[in-house]
């Protein structure tokens, strides 16, 4: 038997309502396989937690989270809490904390009709991105100068260490072997003279450890042309945290929008817990409506099911996923559908593919 002990924010907004439905299923494979369970422990915190007590995350809450398994994370944000304190003081913090190095996104169409691009299918769209997770772009360096006065001047400094540039590249070119699958780099070293022509170096240098994959190496720019224009060279893309951040929201638009879209934030090592989140945000404007679409919550449990290494039920959450987008009525209203948020997670229950 195989025990799992999940931690669970459920954060803010619809966060709360899509976090439930991904539970329901996790404990409906539970139900039908006797060598899993799992525990699930619920923390409050979020921006209702930080209106009362100041704080986003209790003073002790990562050593709270360090022994858990894995983290199950809804969304944060709310209006009345600025969202640099919102995401930096919890999301941005676990990832940091925990030494989260590694953002998967798969680009994968499910059904052909989720697609704004004319004459592709599933097999042009299926495709892995790795993000760094740690520094970059997004490391929090930088300084304000002057503030206020004519003369002010603002640096934001992207950070790339040796360590943090290989490890991505090596845990890339890693799951490129593993799955047998190209490996794109995604970097633009014509116009960011250090951090980019170091990133390139960095892609080559590893490369040459890993005769088997094959690679490519794109600028940003051609990338995101790419991404709409021909999905279809792509099979595993690796790339810096603002421009995966970017290229993976072009990813979601090719697949389904937002309701669709999932990520993992992984420590590999397993050290520390990882965690597994929908892309989406807290969607104050629909929150408590009860019609928020669950499937990027359910297929972050998919991927979380991957991770424990119960790939088989992964891959039967993400059939059940696409069996379900065959039948729009009886999704929720952004997918052009009429159901509410829990129809669409019994739903799943009654039609999970095992
Ligand atoms: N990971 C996170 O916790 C995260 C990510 C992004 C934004 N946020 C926060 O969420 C708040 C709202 O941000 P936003 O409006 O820019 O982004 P959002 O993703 O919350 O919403 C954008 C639009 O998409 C719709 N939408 C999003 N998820 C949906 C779903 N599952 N089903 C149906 N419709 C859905 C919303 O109704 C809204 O119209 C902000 O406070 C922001 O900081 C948090």
């Amino acid at each position: 038997m195989k025990h799992f002990n999940i931690a669970v924010i459920p954060g803010d907004g619809i966060g709360r309502e899509v976090v439930a439905e991904g539970i329901k299923i996790l404990k409906a494979i539970e139900k039908r396989d006797s060598d899993i369970s799992y525990s699930f422990t619920e923390f409050p915190w979020g921006c209702e937690y930080y209106l009362k007590h100041g704080i986003m995350i209790d003073e002790d809450g990562i050593d709270q989270l360090k022994s858990f398994d894995a983290i199950y994370l809804g969304a944060v944000g709310y209006p009345g809490v600025p969202d640099h304190i919102s995401l930096r003081d919890l999301l941005i913090r676990i990832r940091r904390e925990f030494d989260q190095y590694v953002n998967l996104r798969p680009v994968t169409l499910l059904d052909p009709s989720l697609t704004p691009l004319k004459s592709k299918s599933e097999k042009d769209i299926d495709f892995l991105v790795i993000r760094e997770n740690s520094e970059g772009e997004y490391a929090g360096a930088g300084d304000w100068l002057y503030k206020g006065k004519p003369e002010e001047v603002v640096l934001q400094t992207g950070v790339f260490s040796r360590k943090g540039t290989e490890r991505i590249i090596r845990y890339a070119y890693e799951e490129a072997r593993r799955s047998k699958r190209t490996l794109t780099s995604v970097s633009k070293g014509n116009a960011l003279n250090y951090s980019m022509v170091f990133w390139d170096e960095v892609f080559e240098e590893v490369g040459k450890e890993y005769p088997d994959v094959e690679t490519y190496s794109y600028l940003v720019d051609a990338a995101s042309l790419y991404f709409v224009a021909e999905p279809e060279r792509f099979e595993v893309v690796v790339t810096s945290n603002l421009f995966g951040d970017i290229l993976t929201d072009i990813g979601a638009a090719i697949t389904g929008g937002m309701g669709l879209a999932t990520g993992a934030n992984i420590n590999p090592e397993k050290e520390y817990p990882s965690m597994f989140e929908p892309v989406h945000g807290s969607a104050p404007d629909i929150a408590g409506k009860g019609i928020a679409n669950p499937i990027a919550a359910i297929w972050s449990v998919s991927q979380m099911l991957d991770f424990f290494g119960e790939e088989k039920w992964g891959k039967a959450v993400l059939s059940t996923i696409q069996a379900m987008l065959k039948d729009t009525e009886q999704l929720t209203s952004d997918m052009g559908g009429s159901a509410s948020t829990s129809d669409v997670g019994d739903r799943f229950v009654e039609l999970l593919i095992d």
